[in-house]
């Protein structure tokens, strides 16, 4: 593999987060409400977010997470080998196992997750579930030895470019559309990407001589 395909694979994950959140957003106007509460309150309205914030953002990082249960972009992580015999969770894997990883169905397990289809990222608050690999309900990166390497990178980038469009924006759908006619058809392939792109109005929300 290229180095310069990495950074495209990477950029495009995070870019399909950050569409499939918006998205989700728009469809619950008073979500952008309450994140735009903590955005005012953490930055307040003479900067715009720097990555140092993230951390102080609460909200924003159960978006993310809520976005990346729902819309895992990676659907079926790519195929892992047991090496060994081991046990994971109470199973036993026979050394030589090809293991398929459908993270897509782990985030709508209802065995794991309440009301799996409502996009509600207050489930997250509170709660240590993590996307690095340790919390199996949630492996948007994989987990083990194969796990994303860029995960880190990843979760920069979509956590600064989803806070700043928050927080620099106010967001519009155009013409009369409603929330409930924004589609959520995916299509299906290496990542999972929207099958009709969002369309969206922004205006300023910070004072002009920022932008
Ligand atoms: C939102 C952003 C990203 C997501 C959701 C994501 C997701 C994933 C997933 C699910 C895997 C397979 C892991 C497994 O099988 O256990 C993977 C592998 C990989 N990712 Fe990412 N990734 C992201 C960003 C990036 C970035 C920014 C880079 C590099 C700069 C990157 C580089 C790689 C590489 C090299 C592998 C293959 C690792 C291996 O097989 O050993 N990814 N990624």
């Amino acid at each position: 593999m290229h180095y310069q395909d990495l950074i495209a694979g990477g950029t495009d994950t995070a870019a399909t987060t950050v569409e499939w959140a918006m998205s989700e957003l728009m469809k619950q106007p008073e979500l952008i409400k309450r994140a735009t509460e903590e955005l005012d309150r953490v930055i307040g309205r003479e900067r715009w977010v720097e990555e140092k914030d993230i951390p102080q953002l609460p909200y924003i990082d159960a978006i993310m997470k809520e976005t990346m249960r729902k819309h895992p972009v990676v659907v079926l992580l790519v195929p892992h080998l047991a090496l060994e015999d081991c046990n994971v969770a109470g199973y036993h894997i026979r050394k030589g196992t090809r293991v398929f990883i459908n993270s897509w169905g782990l985030g709508r397990d209802p065995s794991i997750w309440e009301a799996t289809e409502e996009f509600r990222p207050e489930r997250f608050l509170g709660k240590a579930i993590d996307v690095k690999g340790q919390s199996f309900e949630l492996l948007p990166f994989g987990s083990g030895r194969r796990m994303c390497p860029g995960y880190s990178l990843g979760l920069k980038m979509i956590g600064s470019i989803l806070a700043n469009m928050l927080h620099g924006f106010k967001w519009k759908l155009p013409g009369n559309m409603k929330p409930e006619e924004i589609s959520m058809e995916e299509v299906f392939g290496l990542a999972t990407i929207r099958k009709f792109p969002l369309t969206a109005v922004m205006e300023p929300r910070l004072p002009l001589h920022l932008y």
